[in-house]
């Protein structure tokens, strides 16, 4: 079955290793191994006695059970672990929908969620965020769009490029529209827990709308862990069994060094966000102080995550503003048309930090010219 091509991942896989300054990154610096061990007060040896067979198929209790315990009411039979986020949210898409289902997908997003329903041959329509709304939804625009016929309602939040998030009141608001239409909804919250401020809401879909409200998480950007390839689907039991009995088509196991690595990460996750914490807010200071030295950027400020989605004055579209200024500077951005938002580029801001600030000075110095 044809789909779409993948724009962010092809833009990101054809340039980042050869950017000076590669600012397309959404993950927080890395850890190396021995530094995760270090940081988790781990013995090494551990690891070496690891046999390396499949594991448990669906995940070790141990895992399973820090997953749960990120979501309040849930066990270990609301867990589908996967490969990744993009395992999991793709394993949602198919075991939910069939040809001719209705999806209603807000955009911008990560963009398996309105590719992968189309090649499912759903019927996709499309609600976006509005840049006047700081980036959040018009409800009387998803209202309109959701009916019964509608399926699913698919979602990032906090969100992929923009950083915003919705409130505990948005998110109840659009739980109450998919329950009166018996709608599901997938939230993809891989960037949950980054919140910049502590009184932004951190709440999960699957614990607003525990009926038909199905999260996706991973351990790649809020735990710093993109190289485990390590995420999960939270549903109720019945859905988890779906998951369960399609992903036995395509998983098998994840790997079992991965679910040990995940529970160090999971048992130690006040520590590690608190580092990670620290890191998205000293680039993000960086970012925002940069912007508001420079005419021709504005930026409506993320309140979570490890990005952002600044707008450019320039005649040019995105992919040729970013084409020239990699080209140039070797400073590497993403084009926000590959995420259907023109004008716009993505920035990440949290590696390393030195080497960020560096990029924007070559950046401001193109700029000029
Ligand atoms: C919104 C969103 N969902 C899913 C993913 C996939 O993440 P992973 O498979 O590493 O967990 C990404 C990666 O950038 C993302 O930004």
């Amino acid at each position: 079955m044809k789909i779409d091509f993948f724009k962010i991942e092809e833009w990101m896989n054809k340039y980042e290793h050869l950017a000076k300054y590669d600012m397309t990154a959404t993950c927080i610096k890395s850890f190396s191994l021995k530094e995760f061990f270090e940081f988790t007060n781990t013995d090494f040896s551990e690891i070496y006695e690891k046999p390396l067979d499949y594991g448990y198929i669906t995940g070790s209790p141990r895992l399973k059970n820090n997953i749960a315990d990120l979501y309040s009411g849930k066990s270990e039979k609301n867990v589908t672990v996967t490969l990744g986020a993009i395992g999991a949210n793709s394993l949602v898409f198919t075991s939910l929908l069939n040809r001719g289902d209705e999806v209603v997908s807000i955009i911008p997003t990560y963009q398996q969620h309105y590719s992968i329903p189309k090649q499912l041959g759903c019927n996709v329509k499309i609600i976006k965020l509005k840049p006047e709304l700081n980036w959040h939804i018009d409800f009387e625009e998803l209202e309109n769009a959701v009916s019964e016929k509608t399926k699913l309602i698919t979602l990032n939040n906090p969100n992929n490029p923009t950083g915003a998030v919705l409130s505990e009141a948005e998110l109840k608001k659009i739980a109450n529209i998919a329950k009166t239409n018996n709608a599901y909804i997938l939230c993809d919250e891989v960037y949950r827990f980054l919140n910049h401020n502590s009184k932004t809401n951190n709440l999960s879909i699957a614990e607003i709308y525990a009926d038909k409200g199905i999260s996706t998480f991973s351990m790649s950007k809020t735990f710093s862990l993109a190289g485990i390839r390590v995420g999960f689907i939270i549903a109720n039991e019945t859905l988890t069994e779906e998951f369960q009995h399609q992903r036995q088509y395509n998983t098998i196991s994840i790997s079992a060094i991965d679910d040990y690595i995940a529970c160090l990460a999971l048992e130690n996750k006040d520590k590690i966000i608190k580092r990670n914490k620290e890191i998205v807010l000293a680039g993000k200071k960086t970012l925002t102080d940069w912007v508001s030295s420079e005419n021709k950027i504005s930026l409506i400020e993320p309140e979570a995550g490890t990005i952002a989605f600044i707008k450019y004055d320039d005649k040019r579209n995105s992919y040729d503003f970013c084409l020239d200024l990699f080209k140039t500077t070797g400073v590497l951005l993403l084009p926000g048309d590959a995420m259907e938002v023109p004008k716009h580029c993505r920035i990440g801001y949290c590696g390393n930090l030195k080497h960020f600030s560096e990029g924007l000075s070559e950046f401001s110095k193109w700029l000029k010219n």
